[in-house]
């Protein structure tokens, strides 16, 4: 079973600068036909997973709308238990299946969590072990899950190699700034020769949006961490 995770797509509105948020973490990106296509996909994964980051700024909720009814399970990627009790995701854990995966030594600020409905899983010592908590997710019979970001969390999971397809909607804007977010954060890699590589699937045109849809290839640098 350790080797087994969920078939992941990375999802994400970009502008054309590759900036997922403003500097003041606006987000809202996609035009009203790309939400149809985002609430769409989310109506056809196992799970959902956002960093926590996400789960403050934007307080989503993680449903399939738009004519859509799902409740995709959500997977918060939370190491120090900063969740916010008042969030959309807590107050509405008792109806959708909420898993908060944090890390081990952060196990006694969650137990009040618990009582709201949320699933706890304690995994990795000081911070999330993403590796492990994706195993573990395929143990729990998600076998295809959605990550819509932000761009720390999206560094983590492509770096451990668990991204398998990435889709996103790049929109006719440029936003900038050196302190906004993009599609990719983390440490990067030091060199193009070292960098992740991608096979392009498919282009499609939205008026003035163009949807990518890519196959992330497993290259050396990707399997020397497994
Ligand atoms: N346009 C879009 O499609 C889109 C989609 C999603 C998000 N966003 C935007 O992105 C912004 C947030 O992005 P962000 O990069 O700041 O944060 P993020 O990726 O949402 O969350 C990152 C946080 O997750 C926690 N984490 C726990 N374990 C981790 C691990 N193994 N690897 C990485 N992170 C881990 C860390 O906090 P702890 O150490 O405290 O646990 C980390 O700081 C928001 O403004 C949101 O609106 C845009």
């Amino acid at each position: 079973m350790e080797n087994y995770k969920p078939y992941t797509i990375l999802n994400a509105a970009m502008s054309l600068d590759g900036k997922i948020a403003s500097k003041s973490r606006d987000s809202k990106i996609s035009s009203e036909k790309d939400l149809l296509r985002v609430h769409k996909l989310r109506s056809e994964v196992d799970a959902i997973m956002i960093g926590i980051n996400t789960a403050i700024n934007d307080d989503p909720l993680l449903t399939a709308r738009y004519g859509y009814n799902a409740k995709p399970i959500r997977v918060i990627v939370d190491s120090n238990v900063r969740i916010r009790k008042d969030s959309r995701i807590v107050k509405s854990s008792k109806e959708i299946k909420t898993i908060l995966a944090i890390a081990e030594n952060n196990i006694d600020k969650a137990r009040e969590l618990e009582e709201h409905g949320i699933e706890v899983i304690a995994i990795g010592e000081h911070k999330v072990d993403l590796k492990r908590l994706l195993s573990i997710l395929y143990s729990k019979n998600i076998k295809s899950l959605m990550l819509e970001g932000g761009g720390e969390l999206n560094w983590s999971m492509l770096y451990n190699g668990l991204v398998d397809e990435i889709i996103i909607s790049i929109a006719p804007l440029i936003i900038g700034g050196r302190d906004a977010i993009t599609l990719v954060e983390g440490d990067g890699f030091t060199s193009i020769n070292s960098c992740i590589r991608l096979h392009l699937k498919d282009v499609i045109r939205i008026d003035d949006e163009v949807i990518v849809r890519y196959n992330v290839i497993n290259n050396i640098n990707q399997k020397s961490f497994y």
